[in-house]
């Protein structure tokens, strides 16, 4: 019996900023933005959307498809938390109309925290093949304006339910894990912005990247070569490119530029208009190379490697099934993704301060969102979450 994803479905706000904006306000090349990190624009959550909604919109249209019996767990992975107490999840579950009998919880270790939900999940499934697990990954990437990380920001949630005999990819039980106790990024509670040392960043999730390939390798009997494509965690898409090449050659391969491309490129359509999703990013990648990649990846092997700043990370591997492209939201996604508007930089900065009420008087939140679920208000330090 093979566990993994059988289905899979993404939401993102329906603003977005474009860098070519950014780069004229801050004076800079678009070309730093658009090529040198790979990024062309980032998603921006409205006042009443938040990590809750963005879940309940990634998740519907799988429970309008496969309907809530079967479903024994809901798993909810993200950095971005409303609450130290409460799982975000258990908002969720009744947007969603979960069974009483579902259980619900939080999981965090920065963008690592939905793998870990994945591979518990596939655990759950394991256990007992007749329930399926949701995985949801939602969260917003922020940092202080006017740093390097300002253009790496971005907001999404991913949804997958993870059953027996999966549809979409199963998944390999052998992984390789790498966590060491580092500074590289990290957002203290009293902060709304995350702090990062963002070029020592990028060394880490490389180094990390090597170990964790190093364990996969000890654990498994795969090698470089067995893995068509790559999913790699994307803080931004240049990192995933950096990532390969740095792959490839601890491998001895050496590639050409059309294996580099066809190896990752349809990985990265989504998150370069999405920016980074933290938690669902990599998620969101595996949902762009299934949905835009041109051919047939029916039994192909997909390399998946997951990093959380902190840092803890992973490999490891799964296969695409026969048939999976019947089973997308290729669609709803597409047509979500067209229809999104334009900011102009005031719009943005108005967006990026809106406040966070913690006074606990009554704050009624604008009707923004275009999505099927919003926050309506925070009163008396609850928050209210309403279909539309
Ligand atoms: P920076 O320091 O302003 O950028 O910000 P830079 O000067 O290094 O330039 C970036 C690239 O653009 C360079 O290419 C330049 O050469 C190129 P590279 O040398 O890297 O190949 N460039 C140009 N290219 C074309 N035309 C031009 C031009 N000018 C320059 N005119 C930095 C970069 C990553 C530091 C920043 O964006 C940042 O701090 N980001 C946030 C941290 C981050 O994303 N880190 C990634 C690894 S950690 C991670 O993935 C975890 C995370 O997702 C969080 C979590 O786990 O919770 C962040």
């Amino acid at each position: 019996m093979s566990v993994g994803i059988d289905e899979i479905s993404f939401y993102t706000s329906s603003y977005y900023f474009d860098l070519r904006t950014l780069a004229e306000i801050q004076n800079t090349d678009p070309e730093k933005y658009y090529v040198g990190i790979g990024q062309e624009k980032m998603g921006m959550a409205a006042p009443d959307e938040d990590i809750v909604t963005m879940a309940a919109n990634a998740a519907l249209p799988l429970i309008e498809r496969v309907g809530t019996d079967a479903i024994s767990t809901l798993m909810f992975a993200t950095e971005t938390g409303i609450d130290q107490s409460k799982a975000a999840g258990v908002y969720v579950h009744r947007l969603l109309g979960l069974n009483a009998n579902c259980r619900v919880v939080e999981l965090k270790q920065a963008c690592y925290s939905a793998t870990a939900a994945l591979q518990m999940a596939c655990a759950l499934v394991a256990r007992e093949p007749q329930r399926k697990v949701l995985v949801i990954a939602s969260d917003i990437a922020r940092y202080d304006l006017g740093t390097p990380g300002e253009a790496t920001q971005g907001c999404g949630a991913v949804a997958m339910l993870i059953s027996a005999n999966p549809r979409l990819v199963s998944i390999d039980p052998e992984v390789g894990n790498y966590t060491e106790d580092v500074m590289d990024f990290w957002r203290p509670n009293y902060r709304g912005t995350a702090l990062v040392d963002g070029k020592y960043s990028t060394k880490i999730y490389l180094k990390s990247l090597k170990k964790a390939w190093e364990s996969f390798r000890e654990a498994s009997r795969l090698e470089f070569a067995d893995l068509s494509r790559f999913c790699y965690h994307l803080p931004f898409s240049r990192m995933a490119q950096k990532a390969h090449q740095h792959l490839a050659k601890l491998n001895k391969v050496g590639l050409e530029p059309e294996q580099v491309e066809a190896q990752i490129e349809p990985t990265l359509s989504y998150n370069r208009t999405i920016g980074n999703s933290y938690t669902a990013s990599l998620y969101i990648g595996l949902c762009s190379l299934l949905e835009t990649c041109r051919d047939n990846l029916s039994g192909q092997r997909i390399g998946f490697f997951s990093y959380g700043s902190g840092c803890v990370a992973e490999f490891f591997s799964g296969t695409v099934r026969e048939g999976y492209a019947e089973h997308l939201h290729r669609e709803r996604h597409r047509q979500m993704l067209d229809a999104r508007e334009s900011l102009s930089h005031e719009e943005y900065l108005k967006l990026y301060h809106y406040p966070n009420p913690t006074d606990g008087g009554e704050h009624e939140m604008p009707h923004v969102t275009r999505g099927r679920f919003r926050l309506a208000a925070i009163s008396h330090h609850k928050r209210e979450y309403v279909p539309c």
